[in-house]
């Protein structure tokens, strides 16, 4: 299997940061949205973020121009997404959306191609019922900020192939990632362990036990770039929202109680890129 133009389908807080790391690796990249607005967005994000690592000397000026002129967008699958060998969903978690996309990605792309899912912690067996080449599919998991973030969780789906994940581990490995092997279970490891304890910081808000910059005062002085509402903000309110409501259906219904998150996302207080969530954000 070789993987020599990639597809990213959504080009949100994920996305543009997949379709980044990818075309830094040397790759062609299709990044795909259904506005044009969107992939504009997208485009000068992955240009700032270019322009800051070239600033500090991790990558040429050069490389700059080169890396952003790797990165075509458009706003439909079938057009975009044409002639790859490897496509990566990484639309809201929802599964009505993301079963779309699949679908849509599986109409126009070659028996040989792998799709991936940046799923954060829905079942890729759950996911792999939209798509007839499940041996081809499997989840592709980057953590926020993916140019930053070196760990990708490959998950092994009931069919996916053996060669399938050895193919994905591979080429994670020669992009520079560090990719880890991971059942297909509910949160996969990494959402799995935090999953409490984003139910857990939630209720300490619905409660008012303590005030979110308190907590997280806690947590940098322990040396974390970010404490756990910073990093709910950063990840994003609407996503956290999505995976709690998950867990409740999946795992259990305590995952259900908390509230402020639920007010914060009614309110459109999304987190960093709504300029509100716990915090205001400039
Ligand atoms: N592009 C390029 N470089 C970036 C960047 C971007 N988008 N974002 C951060 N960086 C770089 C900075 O340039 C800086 O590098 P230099 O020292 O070379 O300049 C380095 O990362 C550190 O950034 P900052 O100094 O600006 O700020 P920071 O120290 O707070 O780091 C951070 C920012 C990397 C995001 C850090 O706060 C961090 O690691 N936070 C935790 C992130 C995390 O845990 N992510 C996982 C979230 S969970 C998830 O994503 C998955 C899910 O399923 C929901």
């Amino acid at each position: 299997m070789k993987f020599e133009k990639v597809a990213v389908v959504g080009a949100g807080e994920m996305g543009h940061g997949i379709a980044e790391v990818f075309a830094l690796a040397g790759l062609p990249v299709s990044l795909i949205d259904v506005k044009q607005d969107i992939l504009d967005r997208a485009k000068s994000r992955i240009a700032d973020s270019l322009k800051h690592m070239a600033s500090r000397g991790r990558i040429k000026p050069e490389q700059v121009d080169q890396v952003l002129s790797r990165i075509s967008t458009y706003t439909s699958i079938e057009e975009g997404a044409r002639g790859v060998d490897l496509a990566i969903e990484a639309v809201p978690e929802r599964i009505d959306v993301k079963s779309q996309v699949l679908k849509a990605l599986e109409a126009v792309l070659s028996p040989d191609a792998v799709i991936g899912t940046n799923t954060s912690s829905i079942l890729i067996s759950e996911l792999s019922q939209f798509l007839s080449r499940k041996d081809r599919f499997l989840g592709t998991h980057f953590f926020n900020p993916p140019v930053v973030m070196k760990l990708v969780e490959v998950v092994k789906g009931p069919e996916t192939s053996d060669a399938t994940v050895d193919a994905v581990m591979e080429l994670m490995k020669s992009i520079g990632k560090v990719p880890v092997r991971v059942k297909d279970s509910v949160g996969f490891i990494v959402n799995r362990i935090e999953g409490p304890e984003l139910l857990y910081f939630c209720l300490l808000v619905d409660r008012g036990l303590a005030k979110p910059s308190e907590v997280d005062a806690f947590f940098r002085s322990q040396g974390l770039p970010m404490g756990p509402y910073e990093l709910m903000d950063y990840v994003g309110l609407d996503v956290v929202q999505e995976l709690l409501k998950y867990y409740a259906a999946k795992l259990s219904k305590d995952y259900g109680k908390c509230r402020t998150i639920g007010d914060l996302v009614s309110k459109g207080y999304l987190g960093m890129k709504a300029g509100r969530g716990f915090y205001e954000w400039e």
